[in-house]
């Protein structure tokens, strides 16, 4: 049987059978290409070589996992999950220029002092160019081991030598491995080099830590197409215009996925946030129409952010919906509830919705948050002083409790709101200090907050 091309996006890893313009599943434009270079070959069937048998095991033989390591940066152990697996394969993706290099530095000068012995391996900067970056973050003194490289061979013969316990790869895009017939950045090169780490990472206990840059380029294969492979997957966040960089964890085999740690870009490299809440509300003056303060959870953590939401009368027949921070086809949903249930119309309206600080929202729960920052922005009242929101929307209008409302509400009393206005029903909420507006529906929402509406 002849092999069937095979294409590839490079944006989102989904794999198509023919080429096209754009693709089907992320809908981004060029960014398809056609894979080369893995598995030439192959064309008798397995049966015909016999292998060498395997060694099966059962699941209760113990061997004692070996103690994670702390990188002393507690926003970075969090996400990991506390602390690094050794053995471990870790992709660190994000946006070129968000601080990616500045952070897996830092965590190299920590995981050395510490005693790990690490090397960084630059595919992107001279060695120069690293010293003088970390002399600008206080970090010569620590005995990480440099090289620039980006030959995958060199770097696996030197590893095979050196016996590290972390090797940083920055970036995997960089690499290339003369087995494999196409240029650096291809899909084959990206996902040949990213499967010769990982494996190299199990075989010799060696943790690796790959960087990868989301690209928009259809040339350059971004970190989706390397995330089957490895143990934790980890995205560093943030807006261009602002300080705030957030680190998640969108899969992790060691421990839970949706954690952040949240870090602010300064003059001396990444500095940890512990109370994002007070640093996403500082920004925040007078309650004003428009502005909700949503009680979310980020992983294991309670975190409060600003919503802010517009809404304008449209010049244009098709009225504007732009949200930032949060999902597109969610807020529609809830303008369509809104309409529906409660007969309070968008049409005709412009909507902008905003989560302050340049943080990314996923959560349900922060459905209510929305719907009330859209009706007052459109009511023009703000919102009683001091309150906080939380809790889903269902088509029906009916409103869902959220999960953790203990800890959304610890969180906003020790930040000093007085009030919640949430869904009633789940658990019995034991109220210290913080009163619980507790509310059926969509309907009853907006009578008690917004009046008659
Ligand atoms: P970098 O870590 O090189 O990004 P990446 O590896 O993700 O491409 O970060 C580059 C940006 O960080 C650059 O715009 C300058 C800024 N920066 C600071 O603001 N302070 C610092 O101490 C450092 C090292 C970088
Ligand atoms: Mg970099």
């Amino acid at each position: 049987m002849a092999k069937s091309p095979s294409f590839t996006c490079t944006a989102c890893g989904a794999t198509h059978t023919k080429w096209s313009g754009r693709c089907d599943a992320c809908g981004d434009w060029n960014t398809i290409v056609e894979d080369a270079g893995l598995s030439a070959g192959g064309k008798k069937s397995l049966g015909a070589n016999r292998g060498a048998a395997i060694q099966l095991t059962d699941l209760q033989t113990e061997e004692s996992p070996p103690p994670r390591t702390n990188s002393g940066i507690d926003e970075l152990d969090r996400v990991l999950g506390g602390g690094l697996v050794p053995a471990s394969a870790l992709l660190v993706g994000g946006d070129p220029g968000i601080g990616k290099s500045t952070l897996l530095l830092q965590a190299a000068a920590q995981f050395a002092r510490s005693g790990v012995k690490t090397i960084y391996v630059s595919g992107e900067e001279a060695t120069a160019q690293v010293r003088m970056r970390a002399k600008r973050l206080g970090l010569s003194d620590a005995p990480v081991l440099l090289a620039a490289e980006t030959n995958l061979r060199n770097i696996l013969t030197t590893l095979e030598a050196e016996r590290p316990g972390l090797a940083i790869i920055d970036s995997i895009q960089t690499m290339w491995s003369d087995t494999v017939d196409s240029a650096p950045g291809s899909v084959s090169q990206v996902r040949s080099a990213a499967h010769e780490l990982t494996t190299f990472a199990k075989r010799k206990g060696v943790s690796v830590i790959l960087v990868g840059h989301v690209t928009k380029d259809g040339q350059i294969a971004g970190p989706r197409v390397v995330e089957h492979m490895v143990d934790t997957v980890l995205y560093f966040e943030g807006e261009r215009g602002h300080q705030f960089r957030i680190l998640r964890a969108v899969k992790n085999r060691f421990g839970p996925a949706d954690e952040i740690g949240v870090f602010e870009m300064t003059g001396r490299g990444l500095e940890q946030v512990t109370n994002p809440s007070a640093l996403f509300l500082s920004e925040r003056g007078k309650p004003s129409a428009g502005s909700v303060v949503f009680a979310g959870i980020e992983g294991t953590r309670p975190v409060l952010v600003e919503l802010q939401a517009l809404v304008a009368p449209s010049p244009h027949s098709q009225p504007r919906r732009t949200v930032v921070g949060w999902d597109g086809g969610r807020l529609a949903m809830i303008l369509a509830v809104l309409e529906a249930r409660c007969g309070i119309p968008f049409a005709g309206l412009d909507v902008y919705l905003n989560v302050a600080g340049g943080m990314k929202i996923s959560e349900p729960a922060a459905d209510l948050a929305v719907a009330a920052a859209l009706l007052s922005a459109r009511e023009d009242a703000a919102l009683p002083e001091g309150a906080v929101v939380f809790g889903e929307i269902s088509l029906s209008g009916a409103l869902r409790p959220a999960p953790q409302t203990e800890n959304r509400l610890k969180e906003a009393q020790k930040l000093g709101f007085t009030t919640a206005l949430a869904p009633s029903g789940g658990k019995a909420i034991e109220t210290s200090g913080i009163k619980v507006q507790q509310m059926h529906d969509l309907t009853s929402f907006v009578g008690e907050v917004f009046g008659a509406g």
